[in-house]
């Protein structure tokens, strides 16, 4: 038996807890809608994390395990090709059964299953499938929490997924920039712990000398970019960022409203005012890119990114801080390297150098996503911080906003 058996079992656990505790606030209808086709239903995320451990687990190493229903495996296989015909994306918020407390009956039924065979046929194998399910259920917590989000702010009720008093911060820190030397690097995760495929291998990279800014945009910076008039000027968009900008008509980022002349925007803590001091949130790539224009400097490469990360302790404003917004910088040095925001990179998302996909189904993870997305680094305010990790490397379309994705400046030095 796998030394790391225990260590597998506690994170299973714990992360199957959390997920329920994540959607404890919400109702059969709450979690059913879907608000557009990039976002999913809560229902969907709760029933697709335990999909995963059904398809690359327990119906491959467990021979005796019976489905909870033969026909989930339809309705919550996301995007794996390799496991058969599923339900289209953009509807599943049609799916009113089955119901909140099927999806979590069937919950129990794969953590009973999967607990069993933990105890009788656990092989090194199924132990870095069910690994590799506890961190994409991870991902799939944050993924909820920010569709509940979106979800809640199409309701002009506002609702709050959960109450929180207000904590504005007053005014940033003056921002600084950081000078990095550069020079002959590594990039990448090495073989010791989790990792996904994407993040490896490990491998060299020059990098030029380079200045990094101590702390992430704010909301203040913001709105004096959109005050300059910067969602008006076509000359600081990329051509295709503009085309979105016209076609969406983006004048601020996503969730905010002007009430009586001031800022607010939708949080989990339902409507609040824009917090001067604290980072922007929910701007795309296309925002992030001419923002920096308009400040005559650029968004860093994700490999500048992970040299200044790489030292740093992992600390931030994550998920178990329940604050679940981003926060104001706080004290010296490189700040908001971790959590609050998700950060925009200028590196598109594609395989470093020797790169393979992982083996067998989980060979789409990631993989077949190499085309036509920007990476993000650093986790945010919904991350849970088991899951963040100084080479991770998210991925998103240039245009996508709902997540909580923020913005750091960079500079040639
Ligand atoms: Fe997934």
């Amino acid at each position: 038996m796998s030394s790391r058996f225990p260590e597998i079992f506690r994170r299973y656990q714990a992360t199957r807890a959390l997920s329920r505790t994540l959607a404890a606030p919400l109702s059969d209808a709450d979690a059913t809608v879907q608000s557009m086709p990039d976002a999913s239903p809560a229902k969907w995320h709760l029933a697709h994390t335990s999909w995963f451990f059904e398809a690359m687990v327990l119906q491959r190493f467990s021979k005796d395990y019976a489905p909870f229903d033969p026909a989930f495996g339809y309705l919550f296989n996301s995007y794996y090709e390799a496991l058969g015909a599923r339900h289209p994306r953009p509807r599943r918020g049609l799916l009113t059964r089955p119901t909140l407390d099927s999806i979590y009956a069937y919950r129990d039924h794969v953590d009973r299953a999967v607990e069993a065979f933990f105890q009788r046929a656990f092989c090194e194998a199924a132990g870095e499938l069910i690994e590799l399910g506890c961190h994409h259920e991870s991902q799939h917590q944050e993924l909820l929490l920010t569709d509940i989000l979106h979800l809640f702010a199409q309701n002009p009720l506002r609702p709050a997924y959960k109450e929180r008093a207000s904590d504005e911060a007053g005014e940033a820190t003056p921002v600084r920039f950081l000078a990095f030397a550069g020079g002959l690097a590594e990039l990448g995760a090495g073989v010791e712990n989790f990792a996904y495929d994407c993040e490896r291998p490990r491998h060299r990279v020059f990098v030029s000398p380079y200045r990094l800014a101590d702390r992430l945009v704010t909301n203040a910076e913001w709105i004096a970019f959109i005050d300059a008039g910067g969602y008006g000027n076509p000359l600081l968009w990329l051509s295709e960022g503009w085309a979105k900008r016209l076609a969406e008509g983006w004048t601020a980022p996503l969730y905010w409203e002007r009430r009586e002349g001031a800022w607010w925007t939708m949080t989990l803590s339902g409507l609040r005012r824009v917090d001067p001091a604290a980072p922007v949130a929910h701007v795309s790539y296309f925002e992030a890119d001419a923002f920096a224009r308009w400040c005559g400097k650029r968004l860093p490469t994700e490999a500048e990114w992970e040299l200044a990360a790489e030292p740093l302790p992992m600390r931030g404003n994550f998920l178990e801080t329940g604050r679940s917004r981003p926060a104001a910088a706080e004290g010296e040095g490189l700040r908001q390297m971790f959590g609050d925001l998700w950060e925009w990179t200028s590196s598109p998302f594609s395989p470093y150098p020797r790169f393979r996909p992982a083996e067998g189904e989980a060979s789409e993870y990631n993989a077949k996503f190499m085309c036509g997305q920007f990476v993000l680094r650093g986790g945010s305010c919904v991350s849970p911080k088991a899951h963040i990790r100084a080479t991770y490397r998210n991925f998103f379309p240039p245009d996508a906003r709902w997540q909580f994705s923020g913005v750091r400046l960079a500079e040639d030095s």
